[in-house]
């Protein structure tokens, strides 16, 4: 998504905050043009580790910044803290869009099957262009209502879910697994070290998915949760299903 907003507004300067937080180093960006931070939805607000990377790296020149976050049903409250982190950050809060896109929390819920996904991802294509041209005008994107209900999910909920879900200790590993690696190449967390070709969780997950969504063996599974789930990973924009094969 993030590729297909900047190649609308003809904005080049792209950057992978996955591949920051995999390489652990300080990040200093400078921009002329507005900052537009694309990020997934967890537990109704951004992602604990993108707003941590945001507060640490040190961003020059433009102060507009806008959010747009993927989800599979809605993202609360999630711009009142998006607001408060552009306080933090002395910029001026230009909002917080959601877009629906496929479900990915396959540890949690049900996910999309392979239709459904392609189908999901093409009634996003009219928002996602709607809301680069937003930018692309200058114009600030619109506030939403937010319920008492969703106040409570991106609040006291929001914590609560990272204390008592957000855990590696459900993953494991079959036999099917052909150790090609890409679990722990994709973790942006670092949190996987292949041992006798088998991934091993190290207790500092995201719960990302990208491991077990993106496994082209569908090798992994989580708890018994998982089990007959369907799987994808979105990269590069494309979303990729367990073979592998990139079919959008
Ligand atoms: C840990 C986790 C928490 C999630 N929380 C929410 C949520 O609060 N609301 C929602 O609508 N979707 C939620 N989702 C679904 C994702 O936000 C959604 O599928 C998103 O498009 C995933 O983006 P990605 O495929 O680029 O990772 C969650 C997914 C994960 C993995
Ligand atoms: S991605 Fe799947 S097949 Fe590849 S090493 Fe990891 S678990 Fe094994
Ligand atoms: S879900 Fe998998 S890929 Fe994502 S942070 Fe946890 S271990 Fe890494």
């Amino acid at each position: 998504m993030a590729l297909q907003i900047a190649k609308i507004i003809s904005d080049d300067e792209i950057v992978s905050v996955n591949q920051y937080l995999k390489s652990g180093g300080k990040a200093a960006i400078q921009s002329e043009r507005p900052l537009v931070f694309v990020a997934p939805t967890y537990s109704w607000r951004m992602p604990r580790v993108v707003e941590q990377w945001i507060l640490e790296t040190s961003f020059r020149g433009s102060r507009d910044a806008y959010f747009i976050l993927t989800c599979g049903g809605g993202c609360g409250n999630a711009a009142a803290y998006a607001r408060k982190l552009c306080v933090k950050k002395n910029w001026r809060f230009c909002g917080l869009a959601p877009v629906i896109m496929p479900e990915n929390y396959l540890a949690l819920f049900p996910t999309p099957e392979e239709a459904e996904c392609r189908s999901i991802a093409d009634h996003a294509q009219p928002s996602i262009a709607a809301l680069a041209e937003r930018i692309r005008a200058g114009e600030c994107f619109d506030k939403p209502a937010v319920t008492f209900g969703e106040r409570l999910q991106s609040g006291p909920v929001n914590p609560l879910f990272y204390t008592f879900f957000v855990r590696d200790t459900g993953f494991t590993v079959s036999d099917r697994c052909i150790s090609c690696g890409k679990c722990a190449s994709r973790c942006p967390l670092n949190n996987i070290d292949l041992k006798a070709g088998k991934p091993t969780w190290n207790g500092s997950c995201t719960h990302c998915m990208a491991c077990i969504g993106g496994c082209p063996a569908e090798a992994i599974e989580y708890k018994s949760k998982s089990r007959k789930r369907h799987r994808h990973y979105i990269m590069n924009d494309a979303l990729c299903w367990g073979s592998g094969g990139q079919v959008k």
